[in-house]
């Protein structure tokens, strides 16, 4: 459940205390009538079309409470119990993939997995990215279809909407008019370096969009608007976590340093931190084990998808690359293959490296495939099935997802209504 801010966040509420005691601790913000309560109000209704509608605001002084550990737009922790009877603070995390094609091991391994693994000790938020998706050329009729399916995949790998916000990043505007504000902030020179872009760009030739090249502020604006401390990724986003902690740093530079804010209190938002697994992070193509498991692979065999069925799977690890060396073994340079589907093992059985190499070392790839391909069927069946009964009756996660969409704008709209403010904006309460 999110929280008024003034509630969720131990830090927070000290942080008030504190600032009714030291006037020095608020911030006024010029015309502000929104207090993070009020702001948290603001909803978009589905039945008005999405318009803003009038709040029902409650007009409290114009003072917005930012610390560095809990800035105002953030309730970016949340209270749960501990064992020794002090409210424990949960960090904030937010992660999102695209409704582009297939989930495949490569999503699953090195991104929701631990998700999943992580529900308990974060605040999550979890987005299906539609946005990012026409980036790329895109059919229509496909991308509803798409996000639903991740985000019933979501659910069926593990995710726990009584733990877990999941929502559509297209159905929190914030998103799309954050994501223009930072445009206004980043240097073009910042975006020019941009490993990911320069290499889907060669891919998309003469009609590459403005859109792919805006990519990763859509990405900061997704992270920066929920204050997440810690985003969950796989190593090729390295670069684009970076981007979005130097925008962040950037814009509370630019437009939190009047001299009427507090030291502590000048930002808007929070840097981000990367948050990668060691296993899985990497996961690599089935036909090349240097390059990158991908859903943009046009070679179907190169990936196992989360919903291939037995056969399919068994048929795609029967014909993955291999060499013509004997026995199996870990990070051997000549053999990146080799290394891979180890890798790929390791991470669907949950057992150690010696128990693989006692296991495995001696065999042959002959015998060492179908046990791998037993391994992921038995490991993605669960998945599988759980997916089949989202997707027959679409109630439930339709439910998940309206919930989540609401949850996930409450904090949205609070943190974009702060960025409006600092960056000079009037706003419609202003009018009221
Ligand atoms: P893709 O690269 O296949 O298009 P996305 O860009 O939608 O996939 O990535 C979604 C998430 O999955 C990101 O966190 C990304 O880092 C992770 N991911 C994608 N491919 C791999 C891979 N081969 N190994 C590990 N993680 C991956
Ligand atoms: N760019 C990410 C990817 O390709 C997807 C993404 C979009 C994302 N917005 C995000 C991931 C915010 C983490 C947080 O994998």
């Amino acid at each position: 459940m999110i929280r008024p801010a003034w509630r969720s966040s131990g830090i927070l509420v000290a942080g008030m205390l504190a600032a009714c005691m030291a006037p020095v601790m608020a911030f006024r913000v010029p015309g502000a009538g929104l207090t993070s309560l009020a702001a948290s109000r603001l909803r978009v209704s589905s039945a008005a079309g999405g318009r803003l509608q009038r709040p029902a605001v409650r007009r409290l002084p114009a003072v917005l409470h930012m610390s560095a550990s809990a800035p105002a737009a953030d309730n970016a922790a949340a209270e749960g119990a501990s064992t020794d009877g002090k409210p424990e603070v949960r960090k904030r995390i937010l992660s999102g993939v695209q409704p582009t094609g297939n989930l495949h091991l490569g999503n699953y391994l090195g991104a929701i997995r631990q998700w999943v693994a992580n529900q308990d000790k974060y605040e999550n938020f979890f987005c299906v990215v539609d946005l990012h998706a026409i980036t790329a050329p895109h059919v229509p009729a496909e991308l509803t279809k798409s996000s639903f399916d991740i985000a019933a995949l979501y659910l069926a790998a593990g995710i726990d909407p009584n733990k877990s916000k999941v929502f559509i990043q297209s159905h929190v505007t914030a998103h799309a008019e954050l994501c223009w504000l930072l445009n206004c902030v980043t240097p073009m020179g910042w975006m020019e370096k941009m490993i990911q872009y320069k290499e889907k760009a060669k891919k998309q030739g003469e009609s590459v969009s403005i859109g792919l090249f805006d990519y990763p502020i859509l990405m900061a604006a997704d992270i920066l608007l929920y204050q997440a401390q810690l985003v969950p990724v796989g190593e090729d986003q390295r670069q684009h976590l970076e981007l979005s902690r130097d925008i962040a740093r950037r814009f509370n530079d630019q437009y939190c340093k009047k001299k009427s804010m507090p030291a502590k209190g000048r930002r808007v938002f929070r840097e981000p931190e990367a948050l990668i697994v060691k296993e899985g992070a990497r996961v690599m193509s089935l036909l090349d084990g240097t390059s990158k498991m991908s859903k943009s692979d046009p070679a179907d065999g190169s990936r196992i998808n989360l919903l291939d069925p037995p056969e399919v799977i068994r048929k795609k690890v029967s014909r993955c690359k291999t060499d013509s060396f004997e026995g199996m073994e870990w990070n051997n340079p000549e053999r990146p293959e080799c290394t891979n589907l180890l890798n790929i093992y390791k991470a669907v059985t949950d057992k150690s490296e010696e128990e693989i190499l006692a296991e495995v070392g001696h065999m042959r790839w002959g015998e060492f495939k179908p046990l791998l391909a037993e391994a992921l069927v038995a490991h993605l069946e669960p998945i599988q099935s759980k997916y089949a009964e989202l997707m027959e009756d679409k109630s439930q996660l339709k439910r998940v997802l309206l919930e989540g969409a609401e949850a996930a704008e409450a904090v949205a709209g609070q943190t974009n209504e702060l960025a409006k403010r600092a960056m000079g904006f009037t706003t419609r309460q202003d009018l009221a």
